[in-house]
């Protein structure tokens, strides 16, 4: 059995992952902006009242976790708002940017300074093949700054400190979980490319996402993978040709 933290657990993929978590025995403890909702899965120990836009967010954790250390850490909590040249959102850049890619250094920061990471453990980014410069293309065209921007930057963030805890035994990978069916990308009208873009149930990202997860080594620190596989990555094949692996080593 494990110890983990899900960082963002009240819907889509995270709270999934909390209950592929409990599914495998493990110990979860999930964050929750306010608080949990109803039914929370079985087992799962909320730290309620985490607003990951907050700089307090990182210490309330820590607060939260009464001195329990960690083998496992998912940062699950995005924000996508949708942005065209015409019409660019400030305020939501900064949300998206607080939350993806600013958070995170935060939460290591205090989990590190208390000392709750196992030697060995693994600290996960669920990022996004979106955050992949590489994977831009002219066909597909610009847009959503702020979203493709803050999970490039959550890409770096995982890479430096993949380079600082590297000594303490903690393995830190960026995932792209694949595309799902949840709230955000409904709110963005991605909706109507579920059928043709591969959508899954976040229920079935979180398995596989958690499948990769067990099979981390060291060897993966810094690293960003898709663990199932180009099938939902629009240009995947266009920039990096036919016949990809599953998992995928995806690109900057
Ligand atoms: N859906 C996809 O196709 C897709 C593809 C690639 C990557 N991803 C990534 O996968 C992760 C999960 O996505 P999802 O589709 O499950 O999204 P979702 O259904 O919109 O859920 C987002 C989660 O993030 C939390 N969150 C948002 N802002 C927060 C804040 N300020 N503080 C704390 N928690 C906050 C939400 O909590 P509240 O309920 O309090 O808002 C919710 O639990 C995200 O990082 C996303 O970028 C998703």
């Amino acid at each position: 059995m494990s110890i983990c933290l899900v960082v963002g657990a009240s819907r889509g993929l995270g709270f999934e992952l909390t209950k592929v978590l409990r599914e495998d025995g493990h110990k979860v403890f999930a964050t929750i902006r306010s608080e949990p909702p109803e039914p929370f899965p079985k087992g799962v120990v909320p730290i309620p009242d985490i607003d990951l836009a907050h700089e307090d967010a990182g210490r309330k954790i820590v607060e939260g976790l009464h001195g329990t250390r960690l083998d496992l850490v998912i940062v699950n909590a995005g924000v996508f708002k949708k942005e065209t040249l015409d019409s660019p959102s400030f305020a939501d850049e900064v949300e998206m940017y607080k939350v993806v890619s600013i958070a995170p250094v935060f939460l290591a920061h205090h989990l590190y300074q208390a000392d709750l990471l196992i030697n060995p453990s693994k600290f996960i980014l669920v990022t996004t093949e979106g955050g992949s410069i590489t994977l831009r293309t002219r066909e597909e065209g610009g847009g959503n700054y702020g979203h493709h921007g803050s999970k490039a930057a959550a890409n770096m963030v995982g890479k430096l400190l993949a380079h600082d805890l590297y000594d303490r035994g903690v393995t830190v990978t960026m995932v792209h979980p694949g595309f799902m069916k949840t709230d955000m990308t409904k709110a963005v009208g991605f909706d109507q490319f579920y059928e043709s873009g591969g959508a899954v149930e976040p229920s079935e990202a979180a398995r596989s996402l958690i499948e990769f997860i067990y099979r981390i080594t060291p060897e993966h620190t810094g690293t960003f993978w898709a663990p199932r596989g180009p099938g939902d990555i629009g240009e995947a094949e266009r920039v990096l040709g036919k016949y990809l692996p599953r998992p995928l080593q995806l690109p900057w």
